[in-house]
């Protein structure tokens, strides 16, 4: 027999109590987020048609598949993220269900990436979706959702920022730079990558991968250099097709302003993600320092519904993960206390007040309390030891004399007070 070393995929977690206790924390405070802003919990299958990626996620995605032939024939994918998944279950069911439609989950999620900070090849991702609303009032009530999420863990607007831009308003500057329509979805990709690549780096690239001649390619970067809202407004304002999608942004900050967020958000137009579906708001969080990797990226993908079920139904949601909010909150102070903590550890003396033990501990359980003992005899002082070890708030040690009285000595682990009480009354109120 081989005596393997086994370990861990690399970019695969084990989680052991610790990192689990965090794990929970995080999925805990993303549920009573979402329900605060009403939003009902879904989920779907981990493996799906390899298709549902391949036509719908676009270039980045795709190449980070875990994808494989089942025994059936069928090419399957590991689910990279949720959403051509919540598109198809929403497009299935969408003549039953009342408009608009609000729903969460948190799903793990498995991209083939590249080893780097805050990236791994699994996390779990909440996913926060609104299908069948178009106003801008969705778009401002999800970035609230989203910064609310973020504010639930102590986070505030020293720490992270919302950078907000819009394919639609992206789109009609592209055009007008002279990138090709069916050459958009490249240059969304590439330009995507500007704060990492730099100027001329994308110009390399957009020059090289979508053809482009050297006057577009510098009309194209040209539109990055605006870094507000006002400044993008003023120089592009009467460019055909601008103003509406301008006119569009203003009111979803405004109903933002109203809703007092107005310190977490910033309009960059250099936010373009890097998924193909997005047709109108697109938004990315980041920490305020520029150390971490996005918390969480989404937009508005209107025309997926149509694609993947047939049903022209517009939609929108964000991705957040737990990898880069988990750096974050340790970066700042923010993780919870992980102890593990007992109501009571219960103790015999000898191996023959096993069964008054047993009775109590299963009377307190029943009672809801967490408690403990140990499955094997030892003495009592080693038994004391692992009550403090596990964190036991009070132990309850019972000897031969006190079987006979029917009581047990109670001790308060942290101020070391004894009482001896009758064994039926222990735990009661
Ligand atoms: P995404 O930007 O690919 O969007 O992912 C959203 C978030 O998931 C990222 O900001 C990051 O926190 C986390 N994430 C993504 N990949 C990894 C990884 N390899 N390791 C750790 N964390 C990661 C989407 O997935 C869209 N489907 C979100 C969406 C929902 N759009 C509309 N609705």
């Amino acid at each position: 027999m081989s005596n393997a070393n086994f370990q861990a995929l690399p970019g695969f977690r084990d989680f052991y109590p610790d990192e689990f206790a965090v794990r929970a924390h995080i999925v805990r405070t993303w549920r009573e987020v979402a329900r605060r802003y009403g939003f009902q919990e879904y989920d779907g299958p981990p493996l799906e048609p390899l298709e549902l990626y391949t036509e719908k996620s676009g270039p980045e995605i795709v190449q980070q598949l875990y994808n494989f032939t089942d025994r059936g024939g069928r090419d399957v994918a590991m689910r990279p993220e949720m959403t051509p998944t919540l598109a198809r279950m929403a497009a299935a069911r969408a003549g039953g269900l009342r408009k608009p439609i609000k729903w969460f989950s948190i799903p793990q999620l498995f991209r083939y990436e590249r080893q780097q900070r805050g990236r791994l090849r699994e996390h779990f991702q909440l996913n926060l979706d609104i299908v069948g609303e178009e106003d801008p009032a969705a778009d401002a009530e999800l970035l609230a959702a989203a910064i609310d999420m973020l504010r639930a863990f102590g986070l505030t607007e020293q720490d992270f920022v919302a950078r907000v831009s819009d394919r639609g308003l992206l789109r009609a500057l592209l055009l007008h730079a002279g990138v090709p329509e069916d050459r958009l979805i490249l240059v969304y990709n590439i330009v995507d990558k500007l704060e990492r690549e730099g100027r001329e780096g994308v110009g390399a690239r957009l020059r090289k991968e979508a053809e482009m001649g050297d006057d577009a390619v510098e009309r194209t970067l040209d539109v990055f250099r605006h870094t507000d809202f006002d400044a993008v407004r003023a120089a592009y304002g009467d460019t055909e097709g601008v103003a509406p999608e301008i006119e569009r942004m203003a009111q979803t900050f405004g109903q933002l302003r109203a809703m007092g967020l107005t310190d977490y958000v910033r309009f960059d137009l250099s936010i373009v993600r890097g998924l193909a579906y997005y047709t109108g708001i697109v938004f990315e969080l980041f920490d305020v320092r520029g150390e971490l990797r996005a918390i969480c990226g989404g937009g508005r993908y209107d025309n997926l519904l149509a694609q993947v079920g047939g049903v022209q139904l517009p939609a929108l949601g964000f991705g957040m993960g737990d990898v880069v909010l988990t750096e974050l909150l340790r970066d700042r102070g923010l993780l919870p206390e992980t102890r593990h903590t007992l109501d009571w550890y219960v103790i015999p003396v000898t191996p023959e007040q096993r069964p008054q033990v047993l009775a109590l501990v299963h009377r307190l359980r029943d009672g809801g309390a967490s408690v403990d003992y140990a499955l094997k005899h030892q003495g009592v002082g080693k038994q004391f030891k692992n009550a403090s070890a596990l964190g036991a708030r009070r132990t309850v040690i019972i000897g031969p004399e006190d079987v006979a009285e029917g009581v047990g000595v109670v001790k308060d682990m942290e101020s070391g007070q004894e009482s001896r009480v009758p064994l039926a009354e222990i735990g009661r109120p």
